[in-house]
């Protein structure tokens, strides 16, 4: 294991499970519609490969990158879009994949800007939660698993943009970001 991981919190195993779990609710639900996969950079790299993969539809993909964190470990609250979106999105079902919500911000920003570009639908696939440190109200459609108010890393998360090809997701020593 990485020296500076504490404990696995999701083994590549149960990653897996989680995984195909999403990806079969989502197959169903967006069987006959037409929709657009939109992943935010980069913490969604790896989650999105896996999921993508395992969805058994004709759907395309599309990349946003906004960023509400510095090199810390606290949302700033101010979001940027960095990089907008390839496709157009007026009148497109947009499915969002991204790798955890912490304070809402992003995605609570992120969905309004989308639907204020005349989206038909955005929804939202989240491969981690953590509701108890919400700031902005918002809850994603798809879950795969909530996880309590720890910094975790991995599997596309990072640390100062560190650990994200770990296989697994870690939550990361405290002594790496405090002191
Ligand atoms: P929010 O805007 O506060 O909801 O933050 C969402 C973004 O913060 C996520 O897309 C992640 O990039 C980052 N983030 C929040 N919590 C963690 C964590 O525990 N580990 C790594 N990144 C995190
Ligand atoms: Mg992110």
């Amino acid at each position: 294991m990485n020296k500076n991981i504490e404990s696995v919190l999701i083994s590549e195993q149960k990653l897996e499970k989680i995984v195909n779990s999403l990806a079969k609710q989502i197959e169903k639900d967006y069987n006959d519609k037409e929709f657009i996969m939109l992943g935010l950079l980069k913490g969604s790299i790896a989650f999105m490969a896996d999921l993508m993969k395992n969805i058994d539809l004709d759907f395309r993909i599309d990349f946003m990158v906004a960023s509400s964190y510095g090199s810390g470990t606290e949302s700033s609250g101010k979001v940027k879009i960095k990089k907008d979106t390839e496709f157009e999105v007026k009148d497109k079902n947009i499915l969002i994949v991204e790798d955890i919500v912490d304070s809402g911000n992003t995605l609570n920003f992120v969905c309004n800007y989308l639907m204020t570009r005349g989206a038909a639908d955005v929804k939202v696939v989240t491969l981690c939660d953590k509701p108890t440190r919400r700031k902005v109200p918002f809850e994603p459609d798809y879950v795969g698993q909530v996880i309590p108010d720890e910094f975790i890393v991995g599997y596309g998360l990072d640390y100062d943009e560190l650990y994200r090809n770990l296989p697994y997701i870690g939550v990361l020593k405290r002594s790496v970001y405090e002191n």
